[in-house]
C-alpha cells in the first residue's frame, strides 16, 4: 500500500516493489552505494575495511577494480575449483555428530563457506571461527550498535584492529614469496591505471570476499535446512532426483534471501514508484520484500519447488551484481548433495531454532537438529 516510504521522519526510505526495487539497482548515478559507507562505517568506528570496498564505490573506479577479480569468480576458476569444494563439504557432513540433536548451523552451514573462503584467500583454516565473528561485527553488528552501547562499540574497533593486523600479516608473509596464480597472487599482480593496489585496498578486497563469502552462504545453507525440515517431501524428492536440487537453491533464494536490503544514497532528486526522494537521502532496497511481490511471484509467500526460476535478484542487479553468485549455488548444491548423501532424513531438535537479527541479513542463528 506504501510501496516507497520514509521508515522515520527523517530517517531512512524502505523501497519495497519487485519493480521498483529493479529501477534503483540498475540506476547507480543516481542512487550511489555510498550508502553501503553510512551503514557499516558510523563516525564512532573509526574505519571499517568493508566500507572501503568496491561494494561501495560508483562507477568508473568500481568497474576498474572489478575486473580484478571478476576473472578468479568465473566459471573455468568455478569449475577447477568443484573437486576441494566437494572435499570440503563431505568433510564437514562426515564430521557431523550421529544420533544425538545438533546445532547444525556452526558444523556445517558456517563451517563450508569459512573453509572455501580462507581456501580463495589462502588463510589457514584453523581461525575459521575467527572469520564469522569478524564478517558479523563489520557489518550487522556495527549497524545496529545504539549510540548509548560502548561495549559493543568497543568489540566492533577492536574486530576491525584484529582483521587489518591479521589480514596485513597474511599479505606480508605472502608478499616474501613469489606471487602465484591464485586469487590474492594476480590481485598482488594486477595493476590500476599503471599501478599496484595499496596494502589498504587489499585488505578491503579480502574483507569484502570475507563478508560476501561467509554472512550470505551461511544462511543460504541455514535456510534450506529450514524448508527441508518444514517440508519433509522435498527432502524426500531431492533424494530421489539430486538433479532438483539448483530450483530447490533458488527457490530458497527467492523465499529467504539472504541479503535481505541493499542501502543505496540520493546523488539528486528523484523519483522511484511515483515518490519524490531528495538528494542525499538514504534508501533501502528491500530485496527480501521484492522477491515476493505478487505481480511477479504468484502465492509467493508460499515454498514452491516447481516454482520457474532462475531467480538472479537476490544476488542483486546490474554493476555490483554478486561476484560469487556461481560460487555460492555451486557451494549450496555441493552441500546439499554430501548431506543427502550421509542422511535419510531430518527432524527437529529438542529445542526452537532462533533466529539472526540484524539489518541487513537473514538466516537462522541456531537451528537443532536430529
Ligand atoms: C555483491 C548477494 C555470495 C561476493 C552482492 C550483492 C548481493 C549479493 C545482493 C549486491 C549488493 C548491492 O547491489 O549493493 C549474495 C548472496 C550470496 C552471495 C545472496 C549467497 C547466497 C557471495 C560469495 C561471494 C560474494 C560466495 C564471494 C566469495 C560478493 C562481492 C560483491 C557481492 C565481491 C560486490 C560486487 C560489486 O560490488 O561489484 N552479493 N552474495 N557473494 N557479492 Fe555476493
Amino acid at each position: 500500500e506504501t510501496p516507497v516510504c520514509q521508515v522515520d521522519p527523517g530517517g531512512m526510505w524502505a523501497v519495497s516493489r519487485h519493480d521498483d526495487v529493479l529501477r534503483v539497482l540498475k540506476d547507480p548515478q543516481r542512487f550511489s552505494s555510498q550508502g553501503f559507507r553510512n551503514v557499516t562505517n558510523p563516525p564512532w568506528l573509526g574505519g571499517n575495511p568493508f566500507a572501503d570496498s568496491m561494494l561501495v564505490m560508483d562507477p568508473p573506479h568500481h568497474g576498474r577494480l572489478r575486473v580484478l577479480v571478476q576473472k578468479a569468480f568465473g566459471a573455468a576458476a568455478m569449475a577447477r575449483l568443484e573437486p576441494r569444494v566437494r572435499e570440503l563439504c563431505r568433510e564437514a557432513v562426515a564430521d557431523l555428530p550421529r544420533g544425538r540433536p545438533v546445532d547444525m548451523m556452526q558444523p556445517f552451514a558456517l563451517r563450508i563457506p569459512a573453509a572455501v573462503i580462507s581456501e580463495l584467500l589462502g588463510l589457514d583454516p584453523q581461525h575459521s571461527p575467527r572469520l564469522k565473528h569478524w564478517a558479523d561485527l563489520l557489518t550487522g553488528g556495527v549497524s545496529t550498535v545504539r549510540p548509548e552501547e560502548e561495549e559493543r562499540k568497543q568489540r566492533a574497533r577492536d574486530a576491525v584492529a584484529e582483521v587489518r593486523a591479521w589480514f596485513g600479516d597474511v599479505l606480508d608473509a605472502r608478499a616474501r614469496e613469489p606471487a602465484g596464480t591464485d586469487l590474492l597472487g594476480e590481485l598482488r599482480q594486477a595493476r590500476v591505471e599503471g599501478e599496484a593496489l595499496t596494502k589498504d585496498e587489499l585488505i578491503a578486497f579480502m574483507v569484502l570476499l570475507l563478508v560476501g563469502g561467509i554472512e550470505t552462504v551461511v544462511h543460504l545453507l541455514g535456510s534450506s535446512l529450514v524448508v527441508l525440515r518444514e517440508h519433509p517431501e522435498v527432502w524426500a524428492q531431492l533424494r530421489a532426483d539430486r538433479s532438483r536440487i539448483p530450483a530447490f537453491l533458488e527457490e530458497v533464494l527467492r523465499y529467504e534471501p539472504p541479503l535481505q536490503a541493499a542501502p543505496r544514497l540520493t546523488t539528486e532528486d528523484v523519483e522511484v514508484g511515483g515518490v519524490k526522494l531528495p538528494k542525499g537521502a538514504s534508501v533501502l532496497v528491500l530485496l527480501g520484500s521484492a522477491t515476493r511481490d505478487e505481480a511477479h511471484f504468484p502465492d509467493g509467500d508460499r515454498f514452491n519447488l516447481s516454482r520457474p526460476g532462475p531467480q538472479n535478484l537476490p544476488f542483486g542487479h546490474g554493476i555490483h551484481f554478486c561476484l560469487g553468485a556461481q560460487l555460492a549455488r555451486m557451494e549450496g548444491r555441493l552441500a546439499l548433495e554430501a548431506l543427502l548423501d550421509a542422511f535419510s532424513h531430518l527432524e527437529s531438535g529438542p529445542e526452537p531454532m532462533t533466529w539472526h537479527r540484524t539489518l541487513l541479513v537473514r538466516g537462522p542463528a541456531t537451528l537443532p537438529l536430529v
